[in-house]
């Protein structure tokens, strides 16, 4: 599960790196292992919290400034279709009723989505990069990369929240990580120990049944 309400209770550089360790086993294409790995903490973290907090809030003064702030590649489709749209919806507003956010309470949702930008109070902020010369093939790789990382933070207590709402923002922070020109942001991820008593973190999401996206070939 994403947790999205974690406690300030740090985590150990050597629990982080056993993690990336254990998410390096991930397979990859011809071994090529596209995975870079900027972790975050302490200064660093929050100076980047600022900054994008800030740039968030002045987009939303001035939505003209949208055009500055591009994804550097697509993780969402441009046109939305069924059954995507349905699912999606469904999730947000789900998340949104659990919270007491109704339609029309749009500083609250602004509040909300601008939780992604503060990690969700995670000690650890995680930022992926992949080399801009690799092909598509290298995001299917990345997703096992960042699945087995997940899974292995739940294996030594601790919770994750995979972030592409920080895509949009990369031109803060990849000069902030420090990234060359021959990156590109993948996406980031808050990493802590979840705050049980949070109810965002009750949130459990619903999964089609296997019927209905396999075909039975024989
Ligand atoms: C690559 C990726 C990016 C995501 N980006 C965000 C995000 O920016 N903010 C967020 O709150 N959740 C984000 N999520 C979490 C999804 O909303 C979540 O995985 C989905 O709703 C299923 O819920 P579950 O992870 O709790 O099972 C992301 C998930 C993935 C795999």
């Amino acid at each position: 599960m994403s947790a999205r309400a974690f406690l300030p209770k740090p985590v150990p550089r050597a629990t982080i790196e056993h993690l990336l360790t254990l998410a390096s086993r991930a397979p990859s294409g011809t071994n090529t292992q596209p995975w870079k790995v900027y972790v975050l903490q302490g200064a660093s973290r929050n100076a980047l919290v600022d900054k994008v907090c800030a740039a968030h809030d002045a987009l939303r003064a001035d939505p003209s400034l949208a055009a500055q702030y591009r994804e550097e590649y697509d993780y969402y489709p441009e046109q939305w279709v069924s059954p995507y749209i349905d699912r999606r919806r469904e999730n947000g507003w789900s998340l949104y009723g659990l919270l007491g956010i109704t339609k029309g309470d749009k500083d609250k949702m602004h509040a909300q989505h601008q939780r992604n930008f503060r990690f969700f109070d995670a000690p650890v902020g995680l930022m992926f990069t992949l080399d801009k010369v690799m092909g598509r093939g290298s995001l299917v790789d990345y997703g096992m990369f960042l699945e087995n990382l997940m899974i292995a933070a739940r294996g030594h207590g601790l919770h994750t929240c995979p972030q592409a709402a920080w895509n949009g923002f990369a031109k803060i922070i990849l000069p902030h990580i420090d990234a060359s020109d021959s990156e590109m942001l993948v996406c980031g991820m808050a990493l802590g120990f979840a705050d049980p008593d949070e109810k965002v973190n009750g949130f459990h999401t619903p999964r089609e049944p296997v019927a209905s996206f396999t075909q039975w070939l024989e």
